[in-house]
């Protein structure tokens, strides 16, 4: 890693060491199927390393109250030297369904699921989903960054499928999960701003939020949150997720955790959690940024209760002042 160091630019914050220099206290706090995790006080924020088929039939059921699920998409993909092969779609219908399987024995019966995926795996995704739970919403993530195709349209999105277990008995905090937008033609009624605040860094309106998020930049190297993953998602992307599906002190459960990013916004946002993640090398950088969470609890882009746009650092630090 030291040589590694050395050739990164100084404002490279990538989280990227390789076990052999993991900082002092992560790899002590690995779990693994060999571990006792049969408890609530034995798995409760812990990051678990393994296969979740065989991990999660061990732990507590109906525990979580909300789950997030990213698995692999079906695409060929390495994780961490893992191969991930494409499968046909009655094939990953079949693991869908194997992982469903799974995790619903964990989950509370008001509970609520996000799962990720790109636009081709979720059309063999989703009726699978929907066999299983309710299908609530599907958000679309614009995502600014995409691999340009000359004989297609790029792909700048990602689906998010928001499932729950019951119809009507689920958590929403839809105040918790505003967007703050600036307003382009303040309206006032007798004089008076309608909707809208006049605060140092401008004239804002925080908005309901909708299933359409461009808000949201893919996590890059000046971000601290950023780490060697492929895949890795933004905790600004996760937190909106687990402020509108769960209440402090709630349990979230992520299955295939990568680089910890739920876990790691589920205890900025005072929520515990349980991750599981086949590679040992994702669990002990999930695990740093747990441990940089005691110290540092701010989610970049959620300041002031509320969703900045992309790029709004400044305005955000004005408001602040
Ligand atoms: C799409 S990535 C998730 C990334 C994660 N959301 C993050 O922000 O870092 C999928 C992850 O699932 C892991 N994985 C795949 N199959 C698994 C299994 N059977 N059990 C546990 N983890 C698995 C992969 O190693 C990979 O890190």
């Amino acid at each position: 890693m030291d040589g590694d160091k050395m050739t990164k630019s100084a404002r490279n914050k990538t989280i990227d060491f390789d076990l052999a220099h993991a900082p002092a206290g992560v790899l002590a706090q690995i779990k693994t199927a060999a571990d006792d995790l049969t408890t609530m006080e034995k798995v409760k924020d812990q990051s678990i390393n393994g296969d979740s088929f065989a991990i999660l039939p061990q732990l507590p059921d109906r525990v979580a109250d909300l789950a997030l699920v990213d698995p692999p998409y079906n695409l060929n993909k390495q994780y961490d030297g893992l191969h991930f092969k494409r499968l046909t779609d009655n094939d990953y219908q079949a693991y869908t369904q194997r992982w469903i399987d799974a995790i619903k024995p964990k989950l509370k019966p008001n509970a609520s699921l996000y799962v990720f995926a790109d636009w081709q795996t979720s059309i063999a995704l989703a009726p699978v989903l929907g066999k299983n739970f309710i299908i609530k919403n599907r958000i679309t993530w614009q995502r600014e960054k995409g691999r340009g195709a000359k004989t297609n349209w790029k792909n700048g999105m990602e689906d998010i499928w928001f499932l729950t277990m019951n119809s009507k008995d689920y958590t929403f905090n839809v105040d918790q999960v505003k967007q703050r937008r600036q307003v382009v033609a303040p309206y006032r009624e007798n004089g008076q701003a309608k909707d809208w605040q006049e605060t140092r860094a401008g004239r804002f309106r925080d908005t309901m939020p909708s299933n359409f998020w461009d808000d949201i930049s893919i996590p890059y190297w000046s971000m601290p949150e950023n780490t060697g993953h492929p895949t890795q998602k933004p905790e600004k992307l996760l937190a909106k997720t687990i402020l509108a599906c769960s209440n402090p002190g709630d349990l979230v459960l992520d299955p295939f955790a990568g680089a910890g990013s739920s876990l790691v916004t589920a205890k900025k946002l005072g929520r515990h959690f349980i991750g599981i993640e086949q590679s040992k090398l994702y669990v002990a950088w999930g695990i740093y940024r747990l441990m940089r969470a005691n110290d540092d609890r701010s989610i970049q882009g959620y300041t002031d209760g509320v969703f900045w746009g992309r790029n709004t650092g400044a305005l955000q630090r004005a408001n602040r002042k």
